[in-house]
């Protein structure tokens, strides 16, 4: 599956970094050259002679090594590989990461590179849960940094909880996925998100609350697994992934132009806020405050996306998914919108303000299908995404 993938594999100075010295046989096994570089901590914890036994290769410690400066020089070093791998990444490493640190071999090669990184984060549970380390992969996320886990359970400290790194086989999916060898490789997706934004004049508009943080997330979590993606996005809160091709409009009749140029699709999935009514009056010129009359608004429906591709009878993307936010009866009206839209499956969620499910980081979904409802539960969106993302790859395999 990585046959003639070379990794670059940084191994950061935690207790897990036993584990990355299976997973550099692993990685070979499945066909990749695997080049170790410690950290100094990471020595703490493995041998360069272990790492560079398993691995069959020189192992980078240094940055200021003239010998190996003479044979490799570190910039030639961050490029040579196909993809960039950080396991364990520490707390400490990720921060110096999010703050563009180049300090030593390991921040400097992680600098300069030029290709996709993939970290796989193991900490205490408090370290990971720390606002800190949060920002950092916050910040990690928006630049582009793959993540794997980190997993719940037992840790080595005696604690419980988020931080133990990825076992090795989802290390090993996660760099197959970044390195476009996901089961969606070859697979068009399109992806709609964010609100939309319906003039009223030229300065004031109507909008709504959502981030754009689940379509977001599901977009990236296809990238993952190695569609090409088309995301077509309103102007959201959250910034849209990198490895995507990004699609930006405002109103939803633009959302509907776009959806319909990036057709034909093997899936598309209609996870945008997308506003019923548009203002058929809105004003060429800012409106002006009068003392005499209140302005009065006339609406026209807008074109609804999901339903128009949903009913194609032509060149209907294989899977459509839509999203229903509702405040009440969740399934019972998401169950009635799959009908009457005419789409494959939806994801309806309860986004009463009670829930803070939107514009927050959690989202509790059913996924409604010919199946009927199944509920899952409340999980952070970028996990939602993940396990949709997955649903969609099994369910193409089907098609
Ligand atoms: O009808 P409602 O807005 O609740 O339906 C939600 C679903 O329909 C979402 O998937 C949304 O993206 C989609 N939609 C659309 N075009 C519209 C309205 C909603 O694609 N005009």
């Amino acid at each position: 599956m990585l046959a003639g993938k070379q990794i670059l594999l940084i191994i950061g100075g935690g207790i897990a970094a036993y584990k990355s010295l299976d997973l550099i046989r692993r990685l070979r096994d499945q066909g990749a050259t695997v080049v170790p570089v410690l950290t100094k901590a990471a020595e703490e914890f493995v041998t360069p002679l272990s790492a560079s036994a398993l691995a069959a290769q020189k192992v980078y410690r240094d940055l200021f090594n003239l010998t190996d400066e003479a044979e490799m020089g570190h910039i030639e070093l961050s490029r040579a590989a196909d993809l960039v791998v950080v396991a364990p990444a520490t707390a400490d490493l990720m921060a110096k990461m999010a703050n563009g640190h180049a300090n030593d071999l390991a921040s400097t090669l992680l600098m300069a590179t030029d290709k996709r990184v993939l970290i796989a984060p193991a900490m205490n549970v408090r370290m990971w849960g720390h606002r800190a380390t949060q920002r950092n992969l916050a910040q990690l996320q928006g630049d582009g940094v793959l993540v794997v886990g980190p997993n719940d359970g037992n840790m080595a400290c005696g604690e419980f909880g988020p931080g133990r790194m990825a076992e090795v086989p989802e290390i090993i999916a996660a760099v197959g996925a970044a390195l476009g060898d996901g089961p969606l490789r070859g697979r068009h997706v399109l992806v709609t998100s964010g609100p939309t934004h319906e003039p009223i004049d030229p300065v004031r508009y109507i909008a709504n609350r959502s981030s754009g943080a689940q379509g977001t997330a599901l977009a990236a979590a296809l990238r993952d697994l190695g569609a090409r993606v088309t995301f077509v996005t309103g102007p959201a809160s959250v910034p849209p992934p990198t490895g995507v091709d990004v699609v930006r409009v405002e109103t939803a009749a633009q959302m509907a132009a776009a959806v319909t140029a990036a057709l034909p699709a093997d899936v598309a999935v209609f996870a945008a806020a997308v506003a019923d009514w548009r203002v058929d009056n809105a004003s060429d010129s800012k409106m002006k405050k009068t003392a005499d009359a209140l302005p009065s608004l006339r609406f026209a429906e807008n074109p609804d996306i999901l339903a128009t591709v949903s009913q194609m009878t032509q060149g209907r993307p294989p899977l459509v998914v839509g999203f229903a936010a509702e405040t009440d009866d969740v399934v019972a009206n998401a169950t009635a919108k799959r009908t009457r839209k005419g789409c494959d499956w939806i994801v309806a969620n309860d986004v009463s303000p009670a829930t803070g499910i939107m514009g927050g980081s959690d989202n509790a979904v059913v996924l409604i299908s010919d199946d009927g409802p199944e509920e899952w539960p409340r999980l952070p969106k970028t996990e939602v995404a993940r396990r949709l993302a997955a649903r969609i790859a099994d369910a193409l395999g089907a098609v």
